[in-house]
């Protein structure tokens, strides 16, 4: 995207209040602002929440928080989201910047390895919306999990779908992009299978949203074999 697209994009379509700001900061401070999605980027995701009408979500990788707030203010009032991270610290540092948000009390914090925990949350499924922003080596994984317990007509969002542009560019540029965002060759092949299986499996209807990075969309069309 260009840079003037980026910044009329994420100025119009990104605004921010003080709390999501706040959370913003934290990441920044800690220098991984790049890896929380960004301002208008999240709010796609708020809109997408609201327009699937999910009551029941998962989100895998939370961070700080900064997407979890975004898919609570887009649940419906009853609603509540399980926000999985394998960093208890950064679940803390989240539960303290949110808790005074009115949507605090619709998100379920659970620390720990998403691929275990998911495990042992079969059986509230089926799920109504699962997003996926975790570790990029993990994403065949959480698609299979999502084929048994998502809804039928439940909406599966995973960020990063581009893998930093690592699936589509050619030598040298492509060694240059592996080593600036630690991409392994293993996760490119993960996520070409990822984004593969959901545009040719009878289970998914699915779209690319080609944010920055890529905002991959599939709504479960058929239920998948347990
Ligand atoms: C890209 S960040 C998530 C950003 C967040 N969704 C946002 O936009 O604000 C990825 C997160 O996934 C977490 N993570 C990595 N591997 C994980 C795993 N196996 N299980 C659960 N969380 C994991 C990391 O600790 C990190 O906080």
């Amino acid at each position: 995207m260009k840079e003037n697209k980026r910044r009329y994009y994420e100025d119009t379509f990104g605004k921010e209040d003080p709390l999501l700001h706040e959370i913003r900061k934290q990441a920044s401070s800690q220098n991984i602002e790049q890896m929380q999605l960004s301002p208008a980027d999240a709010c796609l995701l708020q809109f997408l929440t609201r327009l699937s009408r999910a009551e029941k979500a998962i989100e895998i990788g939370g961070l700080f928080g900064y997407s979890t707030l975004h898919i609570a203010r887009g649940l419906h009032s009853s609603g509540c989201v399980y926000s999985l991270d394998i960093d208890s610290q950064r679940q803390e540092i989240s539960q303290k910047l949110i808790k005074d948000d009115p949507n605090f009390s619709k998100i379920k914090w659970i620390a720990g390895d998403a691929h275990k925990t998911l495990q042992t949350l079969t059986h509230l499924s089926p799920f109504d919306l699962i997003f996926i922003d975790a570790e990029k080596s993990g994403y065949g994984d959480y698609l299979k999990w999502s084929e048994t317990h998502l809804k039928v007509g439940g909406l599966l969002v995973a960020d990063n779908t581009f893998l930093f542009d690592t699936l589509f560019t050619e030598e040298p540029q492509l060694s240059q992009l592996r080593k600036e965002h630690g991409v392994s060759v293993q996760s490119e092949k993960v996520l070409k299978q990822f984004n593969e299986r959901i545009t040719s499996s009878k289970i998914w209807k699915s779209a690319m949203i080609p944010t920055i990075d890529g905002l991959s969309v599939a709504f479960k069309v058929e239920e998948g074999s347990l």
